[in-house]
């Protein structure tokens, strides 16, 4: 079996030669932990942020979107706490002069520990066969007692310093379990200092007078500084929520893992305004509301684990993510946070502006509680293109790379591909290809044998091919092949639109939802 480190990286070659994801500035060697999306990984990324934005505007009643700027006045990130919080906290090591984050290095080798418990649990399933209970291994073993027991002293301690903001704890930890620099292999580190994660720069020119302004972190705060404007202008009531998708800028300190985590991605966030006193409720609803959008992609529900955050931020009073897991392990790719009115409170302070909601059912006015539920484009579109992917072999010497995307989301909805390049094929497959783009995005190809135009569609995970052949000028009927199962029918040209649209339109997966 592939290692999972050496299917990542054939997804991460597979995204870059068919079109889904290049690295930015690549001709100039590349910008760290920024990337582009080619022809393809255009269309999946629009088709997620669609699945999206239809399913919080169009099937929710109470909830609208908007479309905020990205710079937002300074005093913003000033009352959201990101200018005094939003921090990492980092270490160089004075050989390589690269920088890490003194967390992540921790983290990792807190991880090697598990790594042995699970070697350990690795070898005797191989060893015991069918009889092997891992319950009882894991609970008896000398040797994974031990490495757990090594392992919880580490996690505690570095929890106690992370919690306690405590930097010299946690340089301590590096030295005395030994943490050496990837690269250099020495343990020469500079002192752990707090580092912000936001961007800087300044707007207007300096004769003027110029303003620092920050390229935001997150949309969140576009949709907070808003509240008032469109629950007044839409006539809102309570509980009602504001949508956005857009770009958030972080200055990572350790960016790796390919399009996991960047410095530059998007967010797809929806701030949902409650009444007080009833926010756990509908943190409990968005929860399960969530879960279940995701579960409908039907990408495996085995995938999908909440994980519950034990210790929340100051303003919170409940915070869930939901994780994927994608060959480096389950990860995050959604945050659901009940972030009572912490945000809408801090804002109503730093500006002056009351912003409150007059509620006509209990006669009063108050600052709305929020549940908040954001996700990561970049993720999601990562968790879609790990879980499609498939080396498949045909057997016979024979096999193919597949994205098994679901139909409703892939970037090109199908192919119309004349068998031979003569005899007025050519002009009659361009015909049908004219008539379906209006509804799908439809490619047309004619170069190289029909075997390898199949393969290179079931590399974009194209769920369709029309062919055209001879019999199709005498009767109208072409052949439809499917991508995943490869069985072709044949059927009039009269029939494709509807059978596509059954098939791949977004209609049919949001009508999943309800
Ligand atoms: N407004 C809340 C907020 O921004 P977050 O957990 O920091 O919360 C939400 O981010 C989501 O944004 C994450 O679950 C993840 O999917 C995505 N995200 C955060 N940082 C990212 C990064 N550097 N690269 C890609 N996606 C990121």
């Amino acid at each position: 079996m592939a290692k999972q480190e050496d299917v990542f990286k054939t997804i991460i070659a597979h995204a870059k030669e068919y079109g889904f994801v290049f690295q930015s500035s690549e001709i100039y060697d590349g910008l760290s932990a920024v990337y582009d999306y080619g022809q393809n990984g255009v269309e999946l990324k629009n088709n997620i942020k669609r699945y999206w934005w239809e399913a919080m505007t169009m099937l929710h009643d109470n909830i609208v979107g908007i479309d905020s700027a990205i710079f937002m006045h300074p005093t913003i990130w000033k009352a959201s706490g990101h200018v005094d919080a939003f921090n990492d906290p980092l270490i160089d090591n004075k050989d390589s002069k690269k920088r890490y984050r003194a967390d992540v290095l921790i983290e990792d080798e807190i991880a090697k520990f598990e790594e042995k418990i699970n070697k350990e649990v690795a070898k005797a399933a191989k060893r015991f066969g069918e009889s092997f209970d891992e319950a009882m291994f894991r609970q008896t073993n000398p040797r994974v007692l031990e490495h757990q027991r090594k392992r919880d002293e580490l996690h505690n301690r570095f929890s106690e310093a992370m919690n306690a903001n405590d930097l010299t704890e946690l340089k301590q930890i590096i030295l005395d379990y030994e943490i050496a620099d990837p690269i250099s292999g020495t343990r020469n580190w500079t002192e752990v200092r707090q580092f912000n994660l936001m961007f800087k720069t300044e707007m207007g020119s300096t004769a003027d007078g110029a303003m620092d302004v920050y390229l935001r972190p997150e949309t969140a705060q576009g949709i907070f500084v808003n509240y008032l404007n469109v629950q007044k202008t839409g006539r809102m009531r309570l509980p009602f929520g504001i949508a956005q998708i857009g770009k958030a800028f972080r200055n990572e300190i350790v960016a790796r893992q390919f399009i996991f985590r960047m410095r530059e991605f998007e967010q797809m966030e929806m701030q949902f305004f409650v009444r007080p006193g009833e926010e756990l409720k509908w943190f409990d609803f968005w929860r399960q509301t969530r879960l279940k959008w995701h579960k409908n992609l039907g990408l495996g529900d085995s995938k999908y684990r909440f994980h519950d955050h034990e210790k929340l931020a100051h303003y919170a009073n409940a915070a869930t993510d939901i994780e994927f897991e994608i060959p480096f392990g389950f990860k995050e790719v959604e945050g659901i946070h009940s972030r009572t009115n912490f945000d809408l409170s801090q804002h109503e302070k730093f500006s002056g502006k009351k912003i409150q909601y007059f509620d006509p059912e209990l006669n009063e006015s108050y600052v709305p509680y929020v549940i908040e539920t954001s996700i990561g484009v970049d993720r999601m579109f990562l968790s879609v293109l790990c879980s499609c992917y498939e080396d498949q072999d045909l057997g016979n010497g024979d096999r193919r790379a597949v994205l098994h995307f679901p139909a409703p989301i892939a970037p090109v909805k199908c192919a119309v591909l004349p068998l031979v390049k003569k005899d007025g094929l050519p002009e009659k497959a361009r015909e049908i290809q004219h008539r379906l783009r209006f509804d799908f995005t439809c490619q047309y190809d004619e170069k190289d044998s029909i075997g390898k135009r199949y393969r290179r569609q079931d590399a974009i995970g194209t769920p369709y091919c029309i062919t055209v052949d001879h019999q199709t000028l005498e009767d109208g009927t072409v052949t439809l092949r499917e991508r995943d199962s490869m069985d072709q029918r044949r059927l009039s040209v009269d029939e494709l639109e509807k059978i596509l649209s059954e098939e791949v339109s977004l209609n049919s997966l949001l009508r999943k939802l309800l």
